[in-house]
């Protein structure tokens, strides 16, 4: 086949990260190309991302420089991954783009690119319920060759239905991978070098095999994966507060090769908005959570996403949020405005009657105050001797490493002798809020 070379534009989360490594795969193993750069591509697949208004109109914006390249010369664009119906048919009708494959039809990815390549213009609608992708193996290429860490999707979909979320209609109904092929491709990426792997899911706490009676949750699956990878350092995202258990806080404090951090998306710090939200927790039962991880694990990391201007959120829930967030002092957040996604039930049935520049003004509020809190928790590791898995040069500075303690805490020190993969004792000796600084302790 003449043309065959391929580049992938990541636009989402960890979780598309995850799916170009897979399609990447695919198209590989048919005899595909992987460009390193967009210049020498034929075949451009842009992994796309619908959670906020935002990432669509980035994507629309992209689309709109790839025209000028299309009309200089023979490509062909697809768009994958998290995409809406709306943009379907935006970019549908405008004849811009050739082939579109949502999250569980990426096997079809070849065929797909041979049918626009005979000029056909073509939109999956395939749903494959249970598609977990458990049996396609991560390869290495040139472009991930220095990498040691590598996200692993151990489930797929969503069913909580949060009632401002895209996501269950983009990505299906929720499924988990069998363990025993997480625990090898665990295993496949340590042999090629990678140091740690990041388990991915929209909710990994309801990860759930079940086969005749051996039953895997995800403590279970976090306990075989410390004991079968030991020299592998695990950590995951995302926990849903309502789902996650004892068990599974007992599993992180047991085993040293399990990260200390949990990322605990919070959303609201007001009862009346989690319940329009559909969150299935309370304010009181998240704070009570918080203590329990924080008795169980003293030295993990928490950090959140929160939303601004939801529905009817009014100034005493927003209050309700900043004391939440002062009562908790989260190590690092993610911070979001609300907008409107069509489909949702929020979008349906709510009114988005928050006006922009409140919005506007309250997320600053939430930035402003989690940079402080930020600080405040990174002066907690001042003085301490860290374990830092080292994953490069620092971007300021390339006579320092940088890498991330059990934490996820970025932390960055003059490099003397060691390399990237390896693992240094760092004393830590200033912080900002993002950065821990440090210097080897030998
Ligand atoms: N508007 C703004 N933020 C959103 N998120 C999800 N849906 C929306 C939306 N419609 C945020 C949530 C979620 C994170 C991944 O993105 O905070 O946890
Ligand atoms: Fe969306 Fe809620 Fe599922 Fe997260 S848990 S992906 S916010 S529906």
């Amino acid at each position: 086949m003449k043309y065959k070379n391929f580049y992938i534009e990541n636009y989402g989360c960890q979780m598309n990260i995850s799916d170009s490594d897979i399609i990447t795969s695919i198209l590989l193993n048919h005899g595909f190309i992987l460009s390193e750069n967009l210049d020498k591509a034929n075949i451009i697949l842009l992994n796309a991302c619908s959670i906020r208004e935002k990432a669509e109109l980035t994507l629309k914006k992209r689309l709109e420089q790839l025209k000028f390249l299309k009309k200089k010369k023979k490509i062909w664009i697809g768009i994958i991954g998290c995409f809406s119906k709306e943009i379907t048919k935006f970019f549908w009708n405008k004849k811009m783009v050739d082939f579109f494959i949502p999250p569980d039809s990426y096997r079809e990815i070849p065929n797909f690119i041979y049918y626009s390549i005979m000029g056909m213009q073509y939109l999956s609608y395939t749903k494959k319920k249970n598609e977990t992708y458990a049996d396609i193996s991560f390869v290495k290429t040139k472009q991930n060759n220095k990498k040691i860490t590598s996200f692993l999707s151990i489930t797929r979909g969503c069913n909580n239905m949060c009632t401002f979320c895209i996501v269950p209609f983009t990505r299906g109904r929720e499924r988990s991978s069998d363990p025993d092929s997480i625990i090898k491709e665990c295993k496949h990426l340590y042999q090629n070098g990678y140091k740690e792997v990041t388990l991915l899911g929209q909710n990994v706490d309801s990860y759930l095999w079940i086969e005749e009676k051996n039953i895997v949750d995800f403590s279970k699956l976090l306990d075989l994966l410390a004991k079968e990878i030991p020299m592998m350092r695990i950590r995951f995202s995302t926990s849903n507060p309502h789902d996650m258990s004892n068990k599974v806080l007992e599993v992180i404090s047991k085993h040293k090769n399990i990260c200390k951090h949990i990322h605990l998306p919070v959303q609201s710090g007001s009862n009346k908005i989690l319940k329009l939200m559909n969150r299935k927790y309370t304010r009181e039962e998240y704070l009570f959570l918080v203590k329990k991880i924080q008795s169980i694990i003293p030295e993990c990391s928490i950090s959140h996403d929160i939303m601004t201007g939801f529905c009817n959120e009014n100034e005493q829930d927003h209050q309700d949020t900043i004391n939440l967030m002062n009562e908790i002092k989260y190590n690092y957040g993610y911070m979001f405005s609300y907008s409107p996604r069509p489909g949702t039930y929020a979008y349906r049935k709510l009114k988005d009657n928050v006006p922009k520049h409140i919005k506007k003004k309250r997320l600053q509020e939430i930035i402003d105050l989690q940079r402080k809190h930020s600080f405040y928790r990174m002066q907690e590791h001042l003085g301490r001797v860290e374990e830092v898995l080292i994953e490069g040069e620092s971007k300021k500075n390339n006579q320092y490493w940088y890498g991330r303690n059990t934490q996820n805490l970025i932390v960055v020190f003059p490099k003397k002798f060691l390399n990237i993969g390896d693992y240094a004792h760092v004393k830590i000796k200033d912080t900002t809020s993002a950065t821990l600084i440090g210097e080897l302790f030998i």
